[in-house]
């Protein structure tokens, strides 16, 4: 579609939500609440976006910065939706295509329905159109006022109707198609003498009838895609359809969701197809799952990529990490900004912290905290261990209960173990310390000297025994 530029209204504060957050900055399923109608604004071709702003501006531009289709016309007062259209004016001086306009706290409108309006306002040769649907209970919302002939004629606010006119049930859903000539002039002339002393967008249609210029309405069916949110309780509601949504779409690309009202996916997650996942699980940020991978309930992965066939157990969390194909990551592992290679094994129960790479097949067992290390091909630590600030050959075998001792309270430093090494249980590293490849390292030895290749380094307190001791113990 030709010539299509997007107003966003999203000036006010929403008092209702009791908050220090912008209304329209509050997440709904991972993306801001206004995020959502911009990209249905650009999805139903808008090339150019005016989003207006008032309260919490700047954390609004920051959101979006680095987006350049959309741009910022600041209402300093919100003294109306009228007024706030006029604001976008200047910043679509010459425009004269059509002007979809939306709002941030309608988050659920769909790029279809925007479409399917501007062709019945493009066909029907109106200067505006109206979104509009028939709602149980409309109370709160401008109820359309129809012309003996069925055209639109005017919309009344709840404040300003008669109770003849409050019981009318087709309400306007605050979103419009206008030929944008029409709309600029119209809401420069508008007034505010009524009920709530503000610049009101729906007089335009009053303005429309005068003139004799055509205003169309465009019926929605689903009233969800107009729900409003207002409070927090709107906003759960609103997001629990939000994740029905994104969960459709995933089970109709040939993911196996089991339980989607217990699942929590959010928008812009990709997962490929044949893979399942359980209740409880969280999806968030830019993650990305490939197929036949397995899921378990109540883990977390969030900004993450996993490759195919991967295996996540329950309770996991997985926070910025790059995994490759058929990793399993264990019950209760939490990871951050780690990379691991395929046919890696983690957990249960490692933590894995920033810095972290493990090479193909690596495998690390229980109670096992990483931090900045990298780890050869093969190599493994299977339980109670801390690696940190190391460089890991491959094929190392780390012994249950090995340390890096890499804080001498002032200066972090390195462990460097080459390919092949044999780490015994209980040693401690003292860094900065270096083993050379293919040694053997005693179990109980505490490394405070580079160890060459090829040898054995122990360091224990010889054994003694005290034959009969505990006997001569108990006579005393
Ligand atoms: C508006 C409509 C009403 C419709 C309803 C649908 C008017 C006068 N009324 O009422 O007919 O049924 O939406 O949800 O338009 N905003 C600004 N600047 C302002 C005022 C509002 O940017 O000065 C923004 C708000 O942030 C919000 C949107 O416009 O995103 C709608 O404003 P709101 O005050 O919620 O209008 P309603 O009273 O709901
Ligand atoms: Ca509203």
């Amino acid at each position: 579609m030709a010539d299509l530029a997007a107003v966003i209204l999203a000036a006010g504060k929403g008092t209702r939500m009791k908050s220090d957050l912008v209304k329209v900055m509050h997440p709904l399923a991972g993306a801001p609440m206004v995020a959502w109608p911009v990209e249905t604004a650009r999805q139903s071709g808008a090339s150019r976006i005016v989003a207006v702003i008032g309260h919490q501006a700047e954390t609004i531009r920051e959101y979006f910065a680095g987006q350049t289709d959309i741009s910022f016309a600041l209402q300093k007062e919100q003294l109306g939706t009228g007024h706030a259209v006029a604001c976008a004016a200047g910043l679509l001086g010459g425009f004269t295509g059509t002007v979809l306009i939306l709002c941030g706290d309608v988050p659920l409108i769909r790029s279809q329905t925007l479409r399917a309006m501007a062709e019945t306002h493009t066909a029907s040769g109106a200067v505006l159109t109206v979104l509009t649907t028939h709602v149980e209970n409309p109370c709160g919302y401008g109820r359309i006022i129809r012309g003996f002939d069925g055209r639109v004629i005017r919309i009344v606010e709840e404040k300003d109707a008669t109770p003849e006119e409050r019981s009318l049930s087709e309400i306007n859903a605050g979103i419009y198609c206008a030929d944008a000539p029409f709309l600029f002039e119209a809401v420069s002339r508008l007034g505010n003498d009524n009920a709530q002393g503000e610049y009101y967008l729906t007089d335009i249609v009053t303005q429309a009838a005068e003139r004799g210029l055509r205003c169309s309405a465009h019926a929605v069916a689903d009233p969800v895609e107009v729900m409003g949110v207002n409070d927090r309780v709107q906003l759960a509601e609103a997001a629990r359809h939000a994740r029905r949504r994104i969960g459709e779409t995933l089970m109709l690309d040939g993911v196996t969701i089991v339980d989607p009202s217990a699942t929590y996916i959010d928008r812009g997650v990709v997962v490929d197809r044949d893979t399942t996942v359980h209740p409880g699980v969280h999806l968030a940020g830019e993650t990305r799952i490939g197929t036949g991978c397995i899921v378990e309930s109540g883990a977390v992965i969030k900004g993450s990529t996993l490759g195919d066939g991967c295996v996540v157990e329950p309770g996991a969390v997985i926070r910025n990490c790059r995994i490759g194909n058929n990793v399993v990551v264990k019950a209760g592992t939490v990871m951050e900004d780690a990379m691991i290679h395929e046919h890696a094994a983690i957990g249960p129960m490692a933590h894995l912290r920033p810095g972290t790479e493990l090479g193909p097949q690596v495998k690390i067992g229980n109670f096992v905290e990483t931090k900045k290390i990298t780890m050869g091909e093969g190599s493994k630590a299977s339980h109670l261990t801390y690696l940190g600030d190391a460089a890991i050959g491959k094929n190392v075998n780390v012994g249950c209960g090995t340390i890096t001792c890499n804080y001498d309270g002032v200066r972090k430093h390195r462990t460097v173990i080459g390919d092949d090494v044999f780490v015994g249980s209980d040693v401690q590293f003292v860094a900065p310390v270096t083993i050379g490849r293919n040694s053997l390292i005693a179990a109980g030895t505490t490394v405070t000297r580079d160890v060459p290749p090829d040898s054995l380094a122990i360091a224990r307190v010889p054994q003694v025994n005290k034959e009969g001791w505990k006997l001569k113990k108990r006579e005393e």
